[in-house]
């Protein structure tokens, strides 16, 4: 038997560009899915597709059982936080010797398939190595640690990440000329953070912009919109939609004195508030249950 855990994540900057090979900002979040692994004859009948292709692609049998502190469709990156840790428990339980920038790959490639092709690398990277990452088109780069202190609002208004990547495909295809400066703003947002890591006050207005131009993708929603606004209101840095929009979730950065506040003022939106900041620690194992 083998347990191991990742992280879920946020995006600070750049969802939707990365889609289209523009640079992307994620980060490693505390909440964890723990994914339990148990060599069985019987073959397992899990219902995801995500763990169902974890199996195939390692070519074996066996039993699972997932313990998930991520709210799952909501932008937290569930399902790729299953796939790196079910892809490692197997890897451990059966002896397999794939590193971690393979099982990185491997989870990819799996969230690929069952996105229809739709899909960054940058969840399953995040997931795998933690950290704060960098991701452009299929390239990631760990960048230093900050300690960020974030306050997650989750709307609890399930979304869809393919419907949401598919809506800015269409926009793209019938007003290229309005979508594509868009997303290349987005990465120049992405990039100009680089610069200001350390400026929270920076960071936080360029959050604001990323999520202004998410709104203009078609991407926003309003119970999003209310716990942007709410979070702004009670101090934070700046804040903006996570994910996919469309529902799911909302990231704000805070100065820390401020962060009950904050999540105070999300709850206020009947809204669940999360109080994290970076976790290091990329897919690791956990003692047995
Ligand atoms: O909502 P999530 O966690 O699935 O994030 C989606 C982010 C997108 O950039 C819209 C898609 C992707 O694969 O990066």
């Amino acid at each position: 038997m083998a347990t191991w855990s990742a992280p879920g994540k946020v995006f600070l900057f750049g969802e939707h560009g990365v889609v289209y090979g523009k640079p992307g900002i994620a980060m490693a979040i505390r909440p964890r899915v723990f994914v339990t692994v148990r060599r069985s004859r019987v073959a397992h009948h899990a219902k995801s597709p995500y763990i169902e292709s974890c199996f195939d692609e390692m070519g074996v049998r066996g039993s699972v059982y997932v313990n998930s502190q991520l709210p799952s469709s909501s932008g937290l990156g569930s399902s790729a936080a299953v796939t790196v840790a079910t892809l490692a428990a197997i890897n451990d339980e059966f002896g397999k010797k794939n590193s971690l920038e393979e099982i990185a790959d491997m989870a990819f490639a799996i969230e690929k398939k069952v996105q229809k092709g739709r899909a960054s690398p940058t969840d399953t990277s995040v997931s795998t190595f933690g950290g704060i990452v960098l991701i452009t088109g299929t390239s990631r780069r760990r960048l230093a640690p900050h300690n960020f202190q974030m306050v997650i609002g989750n709307s609890m208004v399930s979304h869809n990440t393919s419907k949401m990547v598919e809506k800015v495909a269409d926009l793209k295809a019938k007003s290229p000329g309005i979508c594509n400066p868009v997303l290349d703003a987005i990465g120049a947002l992405t990039m100009t953070a680089m610069h200001h890591m350390t400026d929270p006050n920076s960071l936080g207005r360029l959050m604001n912009m990323n999520h202004a131009l998410l709104e203009v993708l078609g991407v926003g929603h309003p119970a999003i919109s209310r716990l942007v606004l709410a979070s702004r209101a009670a101090g934070a840095y700046g804040a903006k939609i996570t994910g996919a929009g469309g529902g799911g979730c909302m990231v704000a950065l805070c100065p820390k004195h401020l962060k009950s506040r904050v999540a105070g003022a999300i709850e206020a939106c009947d809204a669940r508030a999360i109080i994290t900041t970076l976790d290091t620690d990329g897919v690791r194992k956990e003692k047995d249950v």
